[in-house]
């Protein structure tokens, strides 16, 4: 499984990368919008230090405008995702794209169907949401279920990338689903390393040590 993270930070993506633990990133407007600045700015630093695919998102809402956006989009390097939404328009927009060789990751995805429309549209990613699936009382992960079975059905090339992410578990599940790609905030790649018993057991080694040794 990949792990992309989920921000548009330079601290964040810096930080997760001494760890090597991101293979791309993943932005939308609401990302941006809170590193303030000029975000074609930010999203070019951002292209610029990943190694690997940066998801970049389309503000509009017909598809001539989302190709139009996509275009200059994919100006900002040659690791840019567009990301596209999943409405009427944006499969006609998807469909286009993929037509000339740029890639798209769906996102807003919150029913297998619609992840089957973005797919036969000719989506490279799409991008279920797990938490705010969660969050209305539904099954995030039983979307995620329901793709996988989908896609294999038919042989899909489309990767299922799992968004949202709210917790490890969310990851845990996502792997154990056979989704290509989770898209993680930094807060939950931070938790995916730690467990309370290896910092316990760290420091009865170590006291242990000391004892012998002082
Ligand atoms: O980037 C898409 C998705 O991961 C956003 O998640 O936390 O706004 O529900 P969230």
């Amino acid at each position: 499984m990949e792990f992309f993270l989920d921000t548009a930070s330079l601290d964040e993506i810096a930080a997760a990368r001494k760890q090597g633990l991101i293979d791309g990133v993943t932005t939308n407007p609401t990302l941006l919008s809170r590193e303030g600045g000029d975000w074609q700015e930010q999203a070019r630093k951002i292209c610029d230090t990943v190694d690997g695919p940066v998801s970049l998102e389309v503000v509009g809402t017909k598809a001539e405008d989302m190709v139009r956006e996509a275009e200059h989009l994919v100006t900002f390097g040659n690791n840019v995702v567009v990301k596209i939404p999943m409405i009427a328009e944006g499969l006609v927009a998807t469909r286009e794209l993929e037509a000339r060789g740029i890639r798209t990751n769906v996102t807003l995805v919150f029913s297998a169907m619609q992840a089957l429309l973005a797919a036969k549209a000719g989506a490279t990613y799409v991008s279920p949401f797990v938490g705010r699936l969660d969050g209305i009382g539904q099954s995030g992960m039983e979307v995620v279920s329901q793709i996988r079975t989908i896609f294999d059905n038919y042989g899909m090339n489309t990767k299922i990338l799992v968004a949202s992410v709210r917790s490890p578990n969310h990851v845990l599940e996502g792997a154990l689903l056979g989704a290509d790609v989770a898209t993680v905030p930094y807060k939950v790649i931070t938790q995916l390393t730690q467990h309370p018993l290896t910092d316990s057991g760290l420091e009865a080694f170590l006291n242990d040590w000391k004892k012998l040794t002082e």
